[in-house]
């Protein structure tokens, strides 16, 4: 029996995300349960930048429910990922979780390939912003195998049932989940996949993804991109170890440069007076 795990960065109880995790569960072919979590339930605090979660036997220090999510990840053999459309850009409780991933690549092994769908939903077509690129970098930077990703649009909850289309597209991402990944249209950067693009001038292009940058250019009416792999960071397994050693450099350099780096920050200690909240925490 597998175990699904579906994230749904939704606050709204019955609102067109979790609505819809259950209608794709509904075509899921392998026997399984499914597991439900919203962000929203959670205590999640944001990552501080200490990099003691590299490593203090890999583990963080703020005391939240980060490791009760990361261990249902861990836990699932396939997720389901799914966030509304907030002011342009996918439920920002789906940041404050993944700022903290830094805590999860000592998980790599577990975490790598697990496969994923992902589902933003929208209330207006065309104000769905970076809702579809946000999913895009939290399947990529956890590691997951993304089968697919889909932008759908429904403001009132039930309405996303109101589109035979979706309806056939929940069955398709059911079958996809444990199956073949679902097939894009859409012209895609060819070093990570990814379907959002700067423009830098001339025929320059960068994948808003990976990073990279490349050219531009037409065929046969199609955009082709011509992008190089630079510095690739989550594309392989080794990669992902790469960087994680990179990560641990950069404090490992910080260490040895610490005194010349507090001389430097020493000319700023007293600019500017600062606004604190009435009751700080602790
Ligand atoms: C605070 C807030 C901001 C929103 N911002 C957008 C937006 O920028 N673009 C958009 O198309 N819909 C926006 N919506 C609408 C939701 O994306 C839409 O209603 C969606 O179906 C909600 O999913 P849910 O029912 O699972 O919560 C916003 C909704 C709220 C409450």
């Amino acid at each position: 029996m597998k175990n699904v795990l579906a994230i749904i960065a939704s606050p709204r109880s019955l609102g067109n995300c979790e609505l819809y995790v259950k209608e794709i569960n509904n075509h899921i072919p392998e026997p399984h349960e499914l597991h439900l979590l919203r962000l929203q339930d959670f205590n999640i605090k944001p990552c501080r930048g200490c990099y003691i979660c590299l490593f203090r036997e890999h583990n963080c220090i703020i005391d939240d429910d980060y490791p009760l999510i990361l261990s249902a990840i861990l836990k699932a053999d396939a997720l389901i990922v799914t966030s509304p459309t907030y002011c342009l850009g996918a439920n920002a409780t789906l940041k404050l979780f993944f700022d903290r991933c830094l805590a999860t690549y000592a998980k790599a092994d577990l975490l790598w390939k697990k496969p994923c769908i992902s589902v933003g939903i929208a209330g207006i077509k065309g104000m769905e912003g970076s809702t579809r690129l946000d999913l895009e970098k939290f399947t990529s930077m956890m590691l997951f195998d993304n089968k697919a990703t889909v932008m759908l649009y429904s403001a009132m909850p039930g309405e996303i049932f109101m589109s035979e289309k979706n309806l056939q597209t929940a069955a398709q991402l059911g079958k996809a989940l444990f199956g073949e990944p679902l097939h894009e249209n859409s012209p895609a950067c060819p070093v990570c996949g990814g379907h959002s693009f700067r423009f830098l001038g001339g025929d320059r292009v960068k994948c808003l993804l990976c990073s990279q940058s490349g050219h531009i250019s037409m065929n046969d009416k199609e955009p082709v991109f011509d992008i190089y792999k630079e510095y690739g960071i989550f594309l392989s397994r080794h990669e992902v170890d790469q960087h994680y050693d990179l990560l641990k450099n950069i404090r490992l350099v910080y260490k040895q440069k610490r005194d010349y780096l507090k001389q430097i920050i020493s000319q700023y200690l007293d600019s500017g007076e600062w606004i604190k909240p009435l009751q700080e925490e602790k």
